[in-house]
């Protein structure tokens, strides 16, 4: 059992900004990343939609006998991760709660920025979760549903993105916002672009660390870490092979990524991995 990998998923690429994070703490965990490149985005689907998507996801990363699995995606961790984690006995972890956690630690002025996909900012689970963890927290947030194609398309270091970037961050500067929470996971690749608009006084909180954080103390905690001598593996599946994968990859990763499998994810139906069905 533990050796069985971690599985992490997301609506696409995004998810491996949160992978190389889990790579960097847990380098002797084998993991199993899927990307839903054929339905992404997920940030302006509805809830029972994005439901649908995820479920079926989990049941593909069942079939690879995962022993923990990881949304990489802060839309379906708003809106699925509940009805994940009844459906399935083994941990299922969001990004929003640690984002949540890093943010509240990093705050001093108790003004935190949030900004995330259309789906994400409507759940208001960020606000939900930060006054949970500290009711003096006030939350602002925005959605930013431009930035994700600029990511995907490579315009990260590009006037158009700046511009976007100006329409959608400056009003974070007439409050005393001094914690911005990167709520999607194609965020921390505009990170230079954040700042250039935002200055260096806010702190730029991505949940991807206390993600893996989370992750490694829950396998600590329930004695699930791998500890074979075995060499690691990494598997990555996609439901469809998009010009974007490969390129995004060699971005965010610290290797190239030569062998990519592409899954029809609707196969996966929706009750098939139901605890008690
Ligand atoms: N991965 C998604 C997230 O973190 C962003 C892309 C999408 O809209 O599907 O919210």
């Amino acid at each position: 059992m533990n050796e069985g990998a971690i599985g992490i998923f997301d609506s696409g690429v995004g998810g491996l900004t949160v992978t190389r994070e889990i790579m960097r703490q847990l380098p002797m965990e084998n993991l199993v990343y899927f990307g839903d490149t054929a339905r992404v985005p997920y940030g302006s689907k509805s809830k029972q939609t994005i439901i649908r998507y995820s479920t079926q996801i989990v049941n593909f990363l069942r079939t690879k006998n995962v022993k923990a699995i990881v949304i990489a995606c802060n839309t379906a961790s708003a809106l699925a991760l509940e009805e994940l984690q009844e459906q399935v006995e083994i941990p299922v972890i969001g990004v929003v709660w640690p984002g949540a956690i890093s943010a509240a630690e990093a705050t001093k002025t108790m003004n935190v920025g949030v900004i995330g996909t259309a789906a994400t900012i409507k759940s208001e689970i960020y606000n939900k979760y930060l006054h949970e963890l500290n009711p003096d927290i006030t939350v602002v947030t925005k959605a930013c549903p431009l930035f994700v194609p600029l990511v995907e398309e490579g315009l990260i270091e590009d006037r158009v993105t700046d511009d976007i970037a100006r329409r959608y961050l400056s009003e974070f500067l007439e409050y005393n916002v001094d914690a911005l929470v990167l709520g999607c996971t194609h965020y921390p690749l505009l990170r230079n672009t954040i700042r250039r608009t935002l200055g260096d006084k806010i702190k730029l909180v991505n949940p991807a660390y206390e993600t893996a954080k989370s992750l490694k103390k829950l396998l600590m905690e329930r004695d699930m870490l791998n500890k074979s001598m075995a060499k690691v593996h990494h598997e990555y599946y996609v439901s469809d092979m998009t010009d974007q994968f490969v390129p995004f990859a060699d971005r965010v990763l610290p290797f190239h990524v030569d062998k990519i499998r592409v899954v029809n994810i609707e196969k996966y139906k929706k009750d098939s991995c139901r605890r008690n069905p």
